[in-house]
C-alpha cells in the first residue's frame, strides 16, 4: 500500500516509519513525505533519504479549505492510499477527514482517552498518574478521539519532568507506529462502523 507521512517538525516518528518500511516484507511503501511547514527539519531528512517530498505551506493559502484542497491534490498526484500523521500540527476539517476516512492514522503522546490536546506530558505529571504512554488511532473529525489501533504504556517515575517522561514515551511511539501502520496497510486492522476490527491473531 502507498503511504504518505505528514509532518510539521523534527520527524523522529517519520524516521522510525521509514526504517520499518525498508524491510522487504513490510506491507507499506512510503511514497511521499509532506509538510505544512517548508522549514520542517523532517522534510530535509526525508529529502536527504531521497524520498519524494511536498511542502504545502498553510500560510500560502487563504483559508483551511484551500490549504486542504492543495494538500489533498498533492497526495492524489502521488497515488497515496493511506495517510500517517506524525507530529502534524494542523487541525483537519471534517471535509478532509471524511475524504480519508479509515485511511488516516495519528499518533498521540498519551494513553487516550486521557489527556487530549497539547502538553500531554505536563498534563500527565499534573494529574499524578503512575502510568502514561502513547496511542495510534484512526483520525475522526473530533480531535484525538478516533478508534484506537495500538497503545503502549510506560511508568511515570517520581523524579520525572516533561523531558524525561516524553523521551520514555517517544521510544514506545517509535515502536508502535510502524506496527500499527503495518496492521492497517495490510488490512489486518480496519475501521468498520466506527470501531477497529482486527483480523484473527492481530489484536
Ligand atoms: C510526537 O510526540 C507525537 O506523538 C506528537 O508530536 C511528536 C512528534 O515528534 N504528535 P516527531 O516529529 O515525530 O519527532
Amino acid at each position: 500500500a502507498k503511504v504518505a507521512i505528514l509532518i510539521s517538525g523534527r520527524g523522529s516518528n517519520m524516521v522510525s516509519l521509514l526504517e520499518a518500511a525498508q524491510a522487504p516484507d513490510y506491507p507499506a511503501e512510503i511514497v511521499l513525505v509532506a509538510s505544512n511547514r517548508p522549514d520542517a527539519p523532517g522534510l530535509a531528512r526525508a529529502a536527504a533519504a531521497r524520498l519524494a517530498t511536498e511542502a504545502v505551506d498553510h500560510r500560502a493559502h487563504p483559508d483551511r479549505a484551500a490549504f486542504e484542497r492543495a494538500l489533498d491534490a498533492a497526495l492524489r498526484r502521488h497515488g497515496v492510499e493511506f495517510l500517517v500523521l506524525a507530529g502534524f500540527m494542523r487541525v483537519l476539517t471534517p471535509w478532509f477527514v471524511e475524504a480519508w476516512a479509515g485511511r488516516m492514522l495519528n499518533i498521540h503522546p498519551s494513553l487516550l482517552p486521557l489527556f487530549r490536546g497539547t502538553h500531554t506530558h505536563a498534563q500527565a505529571l499534573a494529574a499524578g498518574v503512575r502510568v502514561h504512554g502513547c496511542t495510534v488511532h484512526f483520525v475522526v473529525p473530533e480531535l484525538d478521539a478516533g478508534p484506537i489501533v495500538a497503545q503502549a504504556a510506560v511508568p511515570v517515575l517520581p523524579e520525572d519532568d516533561e523531558d524525561t517522561l516524553s523521551a520514555r514515551v517517544l521510544v514506545q511511539e517509535h515502536r508502535i507506529y510502524p506496527a500499527a501502520l503495518a496492521l492497517v496497510a495490510s488490512g489486518r486492522a480496519r475501521l468498520d462502523g466506527g470501531r477497529v476490527v482486527f483480523a484473527e491473531g492481530s489484536g
